[in-house]
């Protein structure tokens, strides 16, 4: 039943379950802590289910994206959609699909990618030469449409620039979306983005026209790109930095222990793995593993294994 308020407070009850778009009045703020109590209980339930912190997005980006899931299953509460939930485990991946699908960037999270270049890329490059070994084999395991393989392949040729170009890079960019990976291939994108690239890089690594850019033949040719499904495809092998992030989002927990296995062996000894901002690595992997940004979900594989 639907109860409009004084003070324009719309209230859906079911028992003691109650939604409402806050409004005013006494009536108001009650019904809204509720619905904060439930919309609370659920992203809690989502977060230990799923390993999703939602509380990394914008609430009320978060409250819009669940509405449309609401709406589109014809619920009025969260408690009815916690419910379905149990119910419908499948609806998980929608949720996730709503908050995440094909969403990325170049460079996103920046701060992450400065860290990148200040110390691990300069670090990576010194052992790399002490130990007389040319080849780097990165791997970006849930690229999307290409924008993180090449942020990192122009990170590497700032960073190897200094030292001369001894080294033979390869970026290996993997998806199971075919068309996401179309696009990557292509290395063209709107005008719209150029933005999230330093200035800096735009100047290097960019031929802009009218309404869109292309990155320049000495980023692509670095990078190759394929279809692999992490649970179903042959792990690469020997890599010595891993960029998996906003993908483990969509697994539960016994999936993602799972893919973090195929990550272990394909890192050689030293290498890094990097997660997405609102990921998280059970107690199990991170014992095993150097932790070099707790903040930035950058971890090590230790030189020597006990
Ligand atoms: C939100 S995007 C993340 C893109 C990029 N890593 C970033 O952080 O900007 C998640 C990508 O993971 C891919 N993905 C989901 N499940 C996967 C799986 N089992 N194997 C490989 N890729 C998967 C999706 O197709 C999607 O392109």
């Amino acid at each position: 039943m639907q109860i409009i308020l004084p003070g324009g407070c719309r209230i859906f009850y079911n028992g003691d379950d109650t939604y409402v778009q806050p409004g005013g009045g006494m009536e108001g703020r009650q019904a809204d802590a509720v619905y904060r109590g439930n919309l609370t209980r659920l992203l809690e339930k989502v977060h230990a289910e799923r390993g999703l912190d939602m509380a990394q997005y914008r609430p009320r980006y978060v409250e819009r994206r669940l509405a449309a899931r609401l709406h589109a299953l014809n619920l009025h509460t969260y408690r009815q959609y916690a419910t379905y939930l149990d119910e419908h485990p499948e609806e998980y991946a929608k949720l996730l699909d709503t908050l995440t699908i094909n969403v990325t960037q170049f460079f996103r999270d920046p701060t992450v990618f400065e860290l990148f270049r200040k110390d691990i890329l300069p670090a990576l490059l010194k052992e790399k030469a002490a130990r007389h070994q040319r080849m780097i084999r990165v791997w970006s395991a849930g690229c999307a449409t290409g924008q993180e393989p090449y942020s990192l392949a122009m990170s590497f040729l700032s960073a190897m620039e200094p030292q001369g170009s001894d080294f033979l890079l390869t970026i290996l960019g993997t998806d199971l979306d075919r068309n996401a990976l179309a696009v990557a291939r292509r290395a063209e994108y709107d005008l719209g983005l150029i933005d999230q690239i330093p200035k800096v890089d735009q100047q290097k690594y960019l031929d802009v026209h009218n309404d869109h850019f292309k990155i320049k033949p000495a980023v692509t040719r670095l990078c190759k790109f394929d279809y692999l499904n992490l649970f179903e495809d042959k792990p690469i092998h020997v890599v010595d930095v891993i960029f998996c992030r906003n993908v483990f989002i969509y697994f539960n927990r016994e999936e993602q222990e799972r893919v973090l296995g195929v990550f272990w062996s394909a890192l050689a000894r030293g290498g890094y793995l990097v997660l997405g901002r609102s990921e998280r690595i059970g107690p199990q992997v991170e014992h095993d593993y150097e932790l070099i940004s707790g903040r930035e979900r950058i971890y090590r594989k230790p030189l020597k294994l006990l």
